[in-house]
């Protein structure tokens, strides 16, 4: 992404009224992953209730975003932990080794609903990156928007609708026009993991209706990764 693009994410914080998101935890709960004690980072935490989540369950966490704005928010959320644990940081060409925070190594490394905000080069850079961050026994899950879904004819409130006849639109198509996304497929994703040593070891879809219509459906792609042995 150009300086210009990033400019959208460094001058928009987030407000108020977000919570945990359901999918995230059933997934890893399924996964086995056990909160307590355990070290989570969350790279591009935004409003940061995913992350504060983890921490009810027990976890420690970190996080980074490029927005400063929702940097200082969390740092006044978890005052108690002097402030080491959360940094303003480009993780599309700043390495996480040298970002100050109090954590090195991760049980478990979130990015949720940020990747495409990253160049093709700035992902590969990041997924890298982050693996050297990662412990040995760690996931890294990464969640994606898989394409958008528009129902062409409108249902009754009874009808199960036909999902065979709904118009599909990759993201690029409907995305807001200052949101500057770069939509990846999952796959390649996967490649870019794959080249950094990372193993697909889940994956998981939902598709959700948006807003208040019925009308517009967004499906997304959990990603769950963990080192190659
Ligand atoms: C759509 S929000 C997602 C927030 C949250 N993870 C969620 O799932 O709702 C994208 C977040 O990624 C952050 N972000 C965008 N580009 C980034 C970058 N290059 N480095 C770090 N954070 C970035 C934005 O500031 C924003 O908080």
């Amino acid at each position: 992404m150009t300086g210009t693009e990033k400019k959208y994410w460094i001058k928009n914080a987030h407000g108020d009224g977000y919570c945990p998101n359901q999918s995230l935890f059933r997934m890893l709960t399924a996964a086995g992953f056990a909160f307590p004690s355990a070290n989570v980072l969350e790279v591009g935490f935004g409003h940061g209730a995913d992350l504060k989540e983890c921490a009810r369950r027990g976890a420690n966490v970190s996080g980074i975003d490029i927005n400063a704005h929702d940097v200082e928010t969390m740092k006044g959320y978890f005052s108690d932990q002097n402030n080491q644990n959360f940094v303003c940081l480009d993780i599309g060409n700043s390495p996480l080794l040298n970002a100050g925070l109090k954590t090195e190594k991760f049980d478990l490394i979130l990015m949720m609903d940020m990747i495409y905000y990253l160049s093709d080069e700035e992902k590969s850079f990041a997924i890298k990156n982050l693996s050297r961050s990662l412990s040995d026994d760690g996931f890294i899950l990464i969640q994606t928007i898989r394409r958008d879904l528009v129902l062409g004819t409108p249902v009754g409130i009874d009808d199960i609708p036909d999902f065979s006849a709904i118009e599909s639109k990759a993201l690029e198509n409907l995305s807001e026009k200052d949101n500057p996304m770069d939509y990846t497929p999952p796959s390649a994703i996967i490649d870019m993991c794959r080249r950094a040593n990372l193993k697909n070891m889940a994956k998981k879809m939902t598709l959700e209706s948006y807003g208040n219509s019925e009308d517009f459906f967004r499906c997304k792609t959990y990603l769950m990764f963990s080192p190659e042995t």
